[in-house]
């Protein structure tokens, strides 16, 4: 019998693999962050990833409403020691996983050093269970939206063309150049209307954030587009139905749109 020869190669300790974080974030509520999050988890799903979404709009979640779940357990009681993560990780339609959050609570709109440490915790705990964790965050630049984009490896924006989401994406890129010396901010422009409209948008977003943000900026930011989506009645139809569009319509435009984000994001 032959004895294996004892190689000189050092043995190496398998790659410690962990979760890559990505933020959806808007300036501008409404612009379509929760469905964009939602529909994106199942098409990373659909690819292969094991994908969680943490409903990190605490105090207003509404990721629950969008995906017909009813849950007994929200990130509240693993905050208040009520209840296990585990026991609050839930399984969605569309083969990922989601922690979800409670509506009305007005103890999540301040950002306290408990919260800070909960969410930064649980946030660590997950990282090595899944390929992809999104946070599905509220709009704006309120401490507890900031502090959950800081989270991120990676900040997705989602914008419309209407000017108001405009300059509010602009205050928000501008406030995460500052507070987080980002460098690099994804675009997703939903609900457009024309070919070439989602380039217009980011062209005119990049040449105010180089006038006003990156003369002071440590890095310049570059806004990439990541893609875009176009206004698809199946989305509302969706919604109402408080299911996923990748389930409905899986061939309409629009989940098209999204299936395509998944799969830049996977390259
Ligand atoms: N591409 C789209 N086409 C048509 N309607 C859309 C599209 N994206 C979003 N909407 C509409 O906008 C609503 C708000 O989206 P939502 O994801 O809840 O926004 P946010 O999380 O940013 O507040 C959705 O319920 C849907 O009716
Ligand atoms: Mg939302």
């Amino acid at each position: 019998m032959d004895t294996p020869e004892l190689s000189s190669e050092p043995v190496r300790a398998p790659p410690v693999r962990r979760a890559s974080v990505l933020a959806v974030t808007s300036g501008k509520g409404g612009v379509g962050k929760t469905f964009v999050t939602a529909n994106l988890a199942a098409a990373l799903a659909a690819l292969g990833e094991r994908v969680l979404v943490l409903d990190a709009d605490l105090g207003l979640a509404n990721l629950d409403v969008v995906l017909n779940l009813f849950p007994k357990t929200t990130l509240h009681d693993v905050f208040t020691g009520k209840a296990t993560l585990e026991d609050a990780i839930i399984a969605a339609p569309g083969g990922f996983s989601v922690l979800l959050a409670g509506s009305g609570m007005v103890e999540y709109s301040r950002l306290t050093p408990e919260l800070r440490t909960q969410l930064h915790g649980v946030v660590q705990t997950l990282l090595p269970r899944f390929d992809r964790i999104l946070l599905d965050t509220g709009a704006g630049i309120s401490d507890v939206v900031l502090y959950a984009v800081s989270l991120a490896d990676d900040v997705v924006m989602v914008v419309t063309s209407e000017p108001t989401s405009m300059t509010d994406a602009y205050a928000t890129i501008k406030v995460l150049s500052q507070q987080q010396q980002r460098a690099v901010i994804q675009l997703v422009v939903n609900q457009t209307s024309r070919l070439g409209e989602a380039r217009a948008i980011r062209d005119q977003l990049q040449r105010v954030v180089d006038r006003f943000v990156n003369p002071e900026a440590e890095q310049p930011v570059k806004l990439e587009l990541l893609g875009e989506i176009p206004t698809d009645a199946m989305v509302r139809a969706a919604v109402q139905k408080r299911q996923l569009l990748l389930e409905t319509h899986p061939g309409c435009e629009a989940a098209r749109a999204v299936k395509a984000l998944a799969a830049k994001l996977v390259r």
